[in-house]
Order: structure tokens, then C-alpha cells, then sequence
């Protein structure tokens, strides 16, 4: 939700802030803006509804008076629709700063009206408006931007990134954060500031992480940090993992294209340097090793894709450890007063380790006591540093709003707890976790094989540009893959689609087959020794009697479903848990190709961002 960049130096600003925005785009396209301030000392905005593109074409038409102090935003509405008038920067002290805002300001209409009897006019409809109304007036009583920021800080209720900038403090940027992302990018003789590293990756690879409630100015050769109450406070610089052209396109038609393709590459690399000989090497889990050992409980909490992940981890902790594992979604979990018993071990799951539903059930968990672990695919990032312990994902940089790489990446991860689980409680013998291990590492060069029948998938999803519902079924972990392809068709393509246990569908989701409806089924391996396949097999003839169109998802051969599918997707041979991560790059691609040949913008679809930042 929202993407903020803000830079100090010595290069014209608007090419850094416009570049950073363009990395952080995927936060949120509802409409861009920047303010700079210029060498006669004047502050420049300019903003526009849109996409970014169309805040470039504006400047591109009509140069803005650059300088090389600036800030930019790219908006994911939450108060006041995508308008010009809404969109960020807002002005304070009669247009002399200049603010910008991720985050929602929870007590803002209490703000508003005493800035209204205050005299203010507002001309905008967002939340934003009163930060930099107060922090106008708190500049004008100060005439010190950081410390003004520390009095309207204080008065703030809710989640905020801010960075502001002021026409008589050139060459400075402050910024503050709760709860909502932000991090600094160090460089010589000058420095940034972004939602993430995505934002400064072009310029510097050195950053360092802002904690909760904590200030930050920047000047072109220095950055200072502090707490709310100006209190300097200590600070860690780490390395970002990857380079720029991470984040690039290269020649892919899209974003997603590109991460789905990367999907071996992020499987390996989670794995690099964490498997020894036919054992487990997470070092990173020392610290909570006991809490492991001893939990009699797991409690796995995401949202979206990391959720079905999460289902995907359940499966695995349950049968390889024989710990109880349960999986909710953060936002529901978070406030419903849930139990946590001493020996629950919690684990979070999130890509971009930001999500706001995901982070506040981390530190609910936290405060009452639970060890924590969070599964993160991005270095710095809140929920990780809020955990008691973290394994990082090693999918790289991922830009399309459409989780696809990050998603295998966090089931291997979670597979891997599980392995790590199992070692510590002795519950599965030492030759059937390297058994395990081997079968994980095979995995890469199994998924190369399933993307090989990409253009075969782009046909399929061509000849169903028409269609306006697809039912996915899935049994066991092929449930969550069944789950998993309808989110996927829902996001990017626009489709109804639901993903039901393919044991449901005589409990009522049958009534939905007629003639012509599209359905996917993820079939269980048949060596599979709990004998669900022939149970599915019955489930596609059950649909296929009522009329349904079936595109089966099965291992090479399986003839079995040859008789009763009208289309099979292969997969190759692999253990029953770790089919799933095979099985989902073909919903994935379907996906992609329905929204490309319906001429859908696949990487930014209508109404999300990648990173959602609000509750
Ligand atoms: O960054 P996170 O993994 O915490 O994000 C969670 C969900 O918002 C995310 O997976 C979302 O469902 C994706 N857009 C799905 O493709």
C-alpha cells in the first residue's frame, strides 16, 4: 500500500525519486506525486491521478523546477478517492512543506476539526491532509522539521510512514514510522529513503533498518535516527541480497512471467547452504531451538497466498513432526480473544513481511508470551525483526501484485521447519528426513520440466477468454493448491472462481456443476498409499455426469483420468507433499495467460497492492 521514496544528494532528484517509484509502483497505482525543492528555494509538487505513467507524461510535457532534495509517493487509496486533489504530496505552512503518507491516521476527523477551528481549509479528502496541516504549524512554532515531526508524531493514532520535506531546510528529508514500512539507503554524499530497498536498490545496496517509532533525518552526508522523544537509538546496516536488474523485467511480457520462470531458481536458492548431510543446517532457528523442541502446538498465521502456504505447512509439521498445527488468517485470528497455550510455537508467513494483519496477530502472539518465528521474503522487514526468530525466503525481488515465486519459496521454507521439527523430537527416522531432503532438492529441476508446457497452458487459458466462472478441487495438499489457483484467477483475471475440498463438493458445492463449467482438479499421485486418488477420480466422473469440462492436473502416467478429463496437465513424479509445488505453476500461468488474452494489465490488477499495509 503505498510506496514512498525520499532522497538528499547531489543528482537531480526527480530522476531518483521517479526511478524509485517506478520499483515501487506495484504498492499501489491509484495516483503518483513529488515534491522537490529547487535551488532558488522553492518547493515543487506535482500530482496526478493515475498510474505512474501518467504523472511522467505530465512532467515530461511540463518540466517541474528540480533540485536535489525530494520526496515521492504512489497511492493505494484508502480516505478520498483516486483524484489529483487526493493524491500525495499534501501541503503544510501555506505550501512551504511538503508531506507524504502510508498508513491510515486512525483519530484524523478529532485532528480535522481542531485544525478546522484552527482555520485551516482542507482540499483534499484523505487522512494525510492533517499530518501535514499540524506539521506546518508545529514547523512555524519550531522552525526545526525533525523536532516538529516529534510533536505531531505524538499526536498521531493508527499506522504512518511520513516523510516531509520544508522549503527553508534544503538538502534535508525527515521521516517517521509506525507500524507501516521504511527503510535508508546509505550512499556518498547522499541518501534515501523507501517503503523498501526496491526503492534506492539502483543507487546503493547499503541500507539500514528504521525501527517502530523512530525518527529519521537525512541529509546528503549524514543520517540521524531517534525515537519519538529524540532519543538517539541504535541502528543495524545490512547488504541488500540482490541488484537492481532483480527487479527489472528483462524481456518477460511481465513481471509475473518473469517470477513464475524464476520459480526453480527461488526453490534452490531457499535451500542454498540450509541442508547438510541428510540433515536440516538452520542456524537461524538456534536461538528458539528449545521453544522448537518443546512446543505441543503450532499456529501458523497469514493472509492470501502465504495463508495457503501456511495449509501446505500444516500438512507437512503434522505428518513429519506430529505436532498439532493449525492455520489461521492473521486479521481473523488477531481479534477474537484466540487461546495461546505456553508451548505454541507461532509461525507467520509473509512475502513482503509488512502486512499489516499479519504483523499486529505477530505481536498479539508475542505479548502473550508465544515464541515467534516469521518465514519472510524481503531483508528488513517489520514482521521479522518483530519475531523471536526468522527464516528468510530466498525468492528475490518479487514486483507482480500476484504471488507466484514467493509462494514455493515459502512452502519450502516451511518444509524445512518441519524437517528441522522432526530432527529435534526424533518423530521421523534419520533416513526418511535425507529421503525428504533429497526430494526437496529435486524439486527445481522437476518444476523446469512442469514450465516447459507453458504454451500448451497459454491455449488453454486462450480458449477460455469467454468463460466467467472456473471451480478448482483439491483434496489434501491438493486443497490449498485448489484454493490457491482460484485466488489466483480471481486477482489477475477477474473471474469468479472458487477453490473447494474436493471431499465438499457432495456437500453442497455440486449444485454449481451445469453443462460447460470449466473445473480443475488436482489429482493425487496414485502410488499415493492413502488411496485419495481413486477418490477423486470419482469425484471427476461425479462432475464430469452433471455436464462439467475438467482439466486435470496429474502426474505422467496416470491413465486413470484419461477416460473422464477433457484436458491433462502433466506434473512429474514426486512424494505426496511435494506435488503441490509442481502442481501450482500451471493454475499460476493459466491464470496469466486468461488476464493477458483478456488484455488485463497482469501485474498491477484493479484495486490491490502488493504490499497491504492497512488493516
Ligand atoms: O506479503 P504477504 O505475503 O504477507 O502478502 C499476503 C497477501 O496479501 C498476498 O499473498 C496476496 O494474497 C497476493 N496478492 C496473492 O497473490
Amino acid at each position: 500500500m503505498c510506496g514512498i521514496v525520499g532522497y538528499v544528494g547531489n543528482k537531480p532528484s526527480l530522476d531518483v525519486l521517479i526511478g524509485g517509484l517506478k520499483r515501487l509502483e506495484y504498492r499501489g497505482y491509484d495516483s503518483a506525486g513529488v515534491a522537490v525543492i529547487a535551488p532558488d528555494g522553492s518547493l515543487n509538487t506535482r500530482k496526478r491521478a493515475g498510474k505512474l505513467n501518467r504523472l511522467t507524461d505530465d512532467l515530461a510535457a511540463d518540466a517541474l523546477h528540480d533540485g536535489t532534495t525530494g520526496i515521492g509517493h504512489t497511492r493505494w487509496a484508502t480516505h478520498g478517492g483516486p483524484t489529483d486533489g487526493n493524491a500525495h504530496p499534501h501541503l503544510g505552512d501555506d505550501g512551504k512543506l511538503a508531506l507524504i503518507h502510508n498508513g491510515i491516521i486512525e483519530n484524523f476527523s478529532e485532528l480535522k476539526a481542531e485544525l478546522l477551528a484552527r482555520g485551516h481549509e482542507f482540499t483534499s479528502e484523505t487522512d494525510t491532509e492533517v499530518a501535514a496541516l499540524l506539521l506546518g504549524d508545529e514547523y512555524r512554532r519550531t522552525g526545526n522539521l525533525t523536532v516538529a515531526f516529534r510533536d505531531v508524531v505524538a499526536r498521531l493514532h493508527g499506522a504512518f510512514t511520513l516523510l516531509a520535506v520544508h522549503q527553508d531546510e534544503p538538502g534535508v528529508v525527515v521521516g517517521a514510522r509506525r507500524n507501516s514500512p521504511l527503510v535508508i539507503g546509505l550512499g556518498e554524499g547522499e541518501n534515501f529513503l523507501g517503503s523498501d530497498v526496491a526503492a534506492f536498490v539502483e543507487h546503493t545496496r547499503r541500507a539500514m533498518e528504521i525501527g517502530q517509532d523512530q525518527i529519521v533525518t537525512i541529509r546528503p552526508d549524514s543520517v540521524t535516527v531517534t525515537d519519538f522523544d529524540g532519543e538517539p537509538v541504535e541502528t543495524r546496516e545490512f547488504e541488500v541480497a540482490w541488484d537492481a536488474s532483480a527487479a527489472e523485467k528483462g524481456g518477460w511480457s511481465s513481471f509475473m512471467a518473469k517470477e513464475i520462470s524464476e520459480e526453480p531458481d527461488a526453490i534452490a536458492n531457499t535451500l542454498r547452504g540450509r541442508i547438510g548431510d541428510g540433515v536440516t543446517d538452520l542456524s537461524e532457528l538456534d536461538s528458539i531451538a528449545a521453544a522448537l523442541k518443546d512446543a505441543d502446538r503450532v499456529l501458523i498465521l497469514a493472509c492470501g497466498t502465504a495463508y495457503y502456504s501456511g495449509l501446505l505447512g500444516k500438512y507437512a509439521i503434522e505428518k513429519w513432526a506430529g505436532v498439532p498445527a493449525d492455520v489461521e488468517l492473521a486479521h481473523e485470528f488477531r481479534y477474537r480473544d484466540p487461546v495461546l497455550s505456553p508451548g505454541t510455537l507461532v509461525i507467520s508467513v509473509s512475502q513482503s513481511g509488512e502486512t499489516m494483519d499479519t504483523l499486529m496477530a505477530v505481536k498479539y502472539a508475542k505479548e502473550r508470551g508465544a515464541t515467534t518465528l516469521s518465514i519472510c521474503n524481503t531483508q528488513g522487514a517489520t514482521i521479522a525483526r518483530e519475531s523471536s526468530a526468522a527464516l528468510f525466503t530466498h525468492a528475490g525481488p518479487e514486483v507482480a501484485v500476484a504471488s507466484t515465486k514467493a509462494f514455493v519459496a515459502q512452502v519450502v521454507a516451511l518444509y524445512l521447519v518441519a524437517l528441522h521439527l522432526a530432527e529435534l523430537r526424533g518423530s521421523r527416522s534419520p533416513e526418511e528426513i535425507a529421503d525428504d531432503l533429497d526430494q526437496l532438492q529435486a524439486l527445481p529441476a522437476k518444476l523446469s520440466k512442469v514450465l516447459e508446457s507453458g504454451e500448451r497452458i497459454a491455449d488453454l487459458a486462450r480458449g477460455m477468454s469467454d468463460t466467467r466462472s472456473v471451480l478448482f478441487l483439491g483434496r489434501n495438499v491438493g486443497y490449498p493448491i485448489a484454493l490457491e489457483g482460484a485466488l489466483k484467477l480471481k486477482e489477475i483475471a477477474y473471474i469468479h472462481a472458487e477453490g473447494f475440498a474436493a471431499g465438499e463438493l457432495k456437500h453442497g458445492p455440486i449444485s454449481l456443476i451445469e453443462p460447460g463449467q470449466r473445473v480443475f482438479v488436482v489429482v493425487p499421485s496414485p502410488r499415493d498409499s492413502n488411496s485419495l486418488h481413486p477418490k477423486v477420480v470419482s469425484n471427476i466422473q461425479e462432475i464430469r455426469a452433471r455436464g462439467a469440462h475438467v482439466i486435470a492436473i496429474a502426474e505422467e502416467g496416470d491413465v486413470a483420468v484419461l477416460p473422464f478429463a477433457d484436458d491433462v496437465l502433466r506434473i512429474p513424479l514426486a512424494g505426496p507433499l511435494f506435488e503441490p509445488l509442481l502442481a501450482v505453476a500451471p493454475l499460476q500461468i493459466f491464470a496469466m495467460e486468461l488476464a493477458a488474452a483478456k488484455g488485463l494489465d497482469v501485474d498491477q490488477p484493479r484495486n490491490l497492492a502488493k504490499s497491504v499495509t492497512v488493516e
